[in-house]
């Protein structure tokens, strides 16, 4: 039977402890009007000392499953994509099962930078219209703080940690009349841009010794102005093909949700795409970049303020580290939700 992959809920987590502008400029040779002018960030916020990666996925997921009433004994897929996983392995995702209490789905990690929330929905998306799974559980969680070199103030003053997830299930497209669901994607990635934005050591190529420690390069590295012009040049397109893919207007488009990665990204794009600026949804002065949780923290915020409704449209836009980019356009909500 034809499947459609619908979301069936939403869920999000932040911890508790708040960093503002203000708080970094106690240390660091930076202001909040600087920051604010050229990021829109106000503030992020740091996980706990021994708070993991994936005790922040727990909490959105356990949120998210109680919304649904779906347990987490009946998750068949869970994907973390993720770019500070717990332990270089297991995934993230293995960790986050345990901690469900689930055994009976197959779990894995995706890695793609900032494109990995879409990424994973692609291939979640594509696992269940295969027909051997039910639920899928797409946690984008991100513990930005342990990549972060708090002595670079060119870029330190970017990130958070969050984590945010959807939960999708395949439904018989027959009982699907409204066509809720993920409907087209567009993803791309050009590896020639690699160098732009990375960690440089930690992985095989260079294992971690007191040198590379000393060097600071387990930390992000990233050259700022590179990854901004690439980002101003692909969220477009990004926006554009998937809606040209599903043959579906921008006008109507009832939200644009791109990732959060600095304000003025996403007001470029709003602008030279024409976008009425109150579809935009922005909330970067919030968390900052969360990389992976900054898509489905919006779409959190947006459903729990009622906004986001059964039957919007909605596109999903991001860039990431690859260089990596992508789309996907989506009609919100499940049959449940008709029922
Ligand atoms: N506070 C005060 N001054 C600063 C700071 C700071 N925190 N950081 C840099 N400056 C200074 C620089 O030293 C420079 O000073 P100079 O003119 O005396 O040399 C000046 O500000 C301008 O620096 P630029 O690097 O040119 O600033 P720019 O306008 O490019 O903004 C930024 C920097 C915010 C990093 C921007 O380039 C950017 O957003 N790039 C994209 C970042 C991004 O999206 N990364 C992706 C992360 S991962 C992902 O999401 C895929």
């Amino acid at each position: 039977m034809p499947i459609d992959v619908v979301v069936r809920a939403v869920g999000r987590y932040v911890p508790e402890r708040v960093m503002t502008n203000q708080d970094f400029a106690a240390f660091l040779d930076t202001t909040d009007e600087w920051i604010t002018e050229r990021t829109g960030i106000k503030e992020r916020h740091f996980a706990a000392p021994g708070e993991w990666n994936s005790d922040m996925a727990l909490h959105a997921a356990k949120q998210c499953l109680e919304r649904a009433g779906v347990a987490a004994a009946d998750l068949d897929l869970i994907i973390v994509p993720t770019v500070t996983p717990d332990t270089p392995f297991p995934a993230t995702a293995n960790w986050l099962q345990g901690k469900l209490g689930n055994d009976k789905a197959w779990s894995f990690d995706l890695n793609a930078g900032c494109s990995g929330y879409i990424y994973a929905l692609s291939v979640a998306s594509a696992l269940l219209e295969a027909g051997r799974n039910r639920y899928a559980l797409v946690m984008g969680s991100e513990r930005m703080t342990a990549l972060t070199d708090y002595t670079k103030r060119e870029y330190c003053v970017l990130f958070g940690d969050a984590a945010g997830c959807l939960l999708l299930e395949a439904v018989d497209s027959a009982q699907n009349p409204q066509g809720y669901g993920l409907r087209q994607f567009y993803h791309q990635s050009d590896g020639s841009l690699a160098t732009i934005l990375l960690q440089q050591a930690g992985g095989s190529n260079k294992p971690a010794t007191p040198l590379t420690v000393a060097r600071h390069e387990h930390y992000i590295s990233m050259d700022g102005q590179a990854v901004y012009k690439a980002a101003v040049r692909l969220m477009d397109r990004s926006v554009t093909e998937v809606l040209s893919r599903a043959g579906v207007e921008l006008s109507d488009i009832d939200w644009f949700i791109g990732h959060q990665a600095n304000a003025r990204i996403l007001e470029a794009t709003q602008r030279r795409l024409k976008v009425p600026p109150e579809k935009m949804y922005i909330n970067i002065q919030r968390y900052g970049n969360t990389t992976s949780a900054t898509i489905p923290l919006c779409l959190d915020e947006l459903w729990e303020a009622g906004k986001l409704k059964p039957g919007h449209k909605v596109v999903l836009f991001t860039f990431g580290t690859g260089f990596t980019w992508g789309s996907c356009y989506l009609v919100w909500g499940s049959p449940e939700d008709s029922s």
